[in-house]
C-alpha cells in the first residue's frame, strides 16, 4: 500500500500543498498517496487521530490548527519548540512499539532557503524590517537570526513585538522599530496577516529604496497591498510567499521521506505546469 500523506486545516480546498507533494514524490520515486483534509475547527485532535488510524504516516498542518498542533505532539523538534508551532507531524514508534506524535517546523527554514537559495542573498549583517510579531513570526525569527540578519521588528500592538524581542535576543541582533534608525532597508518581510483582508500594514515609503528587496510571506498570483506599496515607494526587487510555500513543503518531504526534492523547477514555474 501506498504511504499516506495529507495536510490538515480550515479552509483547506485551497491549499497547493497536495499538487506540491505529488509533484515532488513524482520526482523521486515515492510511492505515497498526499490529500486535502477538512478538519472541523473544534476537532483537530480528532481528525488527526483518524487519519493516523486509516494508515497516516505525516501530515503538514495549516491554518488554523499550528499552534493546537504544537499543544498535541507529545515531542517536538527544537526549531518547533522554537516557533511554538508545529506545521509538519509525524509518528515514531520505540522499542516497545509505543508511538509518539512528533511535531515539527518547517516554515523557519523555508524562508531563510528562498531567501538564501531562491533569491541569493546573503543575510549576514543585513539589515532585515519584519513587519508583524505573530504565529509567522515567531516561526521565523531563529533561522533568520542565526543567518545573522540584524532585524528589527513593526507591529500594530507594540507589545507583541517587545515580548518576541525579549524572548528572541539571545539569538542575536533583534531591536524595535521605534528605537532604531537604520532605514532604508535592505529587506523588508511582511509577515503580518493584513495581505488575506486586502489590507496594508504600517509601512513607511522612507523605509524602502530602489535596492530593497520586498517580500511578502503570503502567496498571491496578484500583487498584494503590501507589494503595491513597495513599487510605488521605488523598490526594484519584490517577491511574495510561493517560494516559502514550495521551500517549507520540501523540508517536510525530507523529514517524512529522508529524500530532498529539487525545487528550482517548481520556483521557475511558479507551479504553472502543475496538475491535480
Ligand atoms: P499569524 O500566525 O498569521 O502570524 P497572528 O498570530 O494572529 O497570525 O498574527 C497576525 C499578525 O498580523 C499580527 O502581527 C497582527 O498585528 P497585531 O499583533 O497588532 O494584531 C498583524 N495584523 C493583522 N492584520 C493587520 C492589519 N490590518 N494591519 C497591521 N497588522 C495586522
Amino acid at each position: 500500500m501506498s504511504a499516506s500523506y495529507a495536510v490538515i486545516g480550515h479552509p483547506i480546498a485551497h491549499s497547493l500543498s497536495p499538487r506540491i507533494h505529488r509533484y515532488f514524490a513524482q520526482q523521486t520515486n515515492q510511492d505515497m498517496v498526499y490529500n486535502a483534509r477538512l478538519a472541523p475547527l473544534d476537532g483537530f485532535a480528532a481528525s488527526v487521530k483518524q487519519f493516523r488510524d486509516q494508515g497516516g504516516q505525516g501530515a503538514n498542518v495549516t491554518v488554523p490548527f499550528k499552534v493546537e498542533a504544537y499543544q498535541l505532539a507529545e515531542q517536538l523538534t527544537p526549531r518547533a519548540t522554537l516557533a511554538q508551532a508545529v506545521n509538519t507531524i509525524s509518528w515514531q514508534t520505540d522499542a516497545h512499539a509505543k508511538e509518539t506524535l512528533l511535531g515539527d517546523n518547517t516554515d523557519g527554514v523555508g524562508l531563510l532557503r528562498d531567501l538564501t537559495d531562491n533569491l541569493q542573498i546573503n543575510l549576514q549583517e543585513v539589515r532585515l524590517l519584519i513587519l508583524g510579531a505573530g504565529g509567522a513570526v515567531r516561526g521565523v525569527l531563529a533561522p533568520l537570526l542565526a543567518a545573522g540578519a540584524h532585524i528589527t521588528l513593526n507591529n500594530r500592538t507594540p507589545q507583541r513585538a517587545i515580548e518576541l524581542i525579549s524572548q528572541f535576543s539571545s539569538l542575536g541582533k533583534i531591536s524595535l522599530s521605534s528605537e532604531v534608525k537604520t532605514a532604508p532597508f535592505d529587506i523588508i518581510i511582511n509577515a503580518t496577516s493584513a495581505s488575506l483582508q486586502n489590507n496594508l500594514p504600517c509601512c513607511k515609503p522612507e523605509w524602502i529604496d530602489s535596492n530593497t528587496l520586498c517580500y511578502d510571506m503570503v502567496y498571491a498570483n496578484d500583487p498584494t497591498p503590501f507589494i503595491r506599496f513597495a513599487k510605488t515607494s521605488g523598490a526594484k526587487r519584490c517577491a511574495d510567499g510561493l517560494g516559502m510555500l514550495i521551500e517549507q513543503a520540501a523540508e517536510a518531504f525530507f523529514v517524512w521521506r529522508g529524500i530532498r526534492p529539487n525545487t528550482t523547477e517548481l520556483i521557475k514555474t511558479r507551479l504553472f505546469n502543475l496538475t491535480d
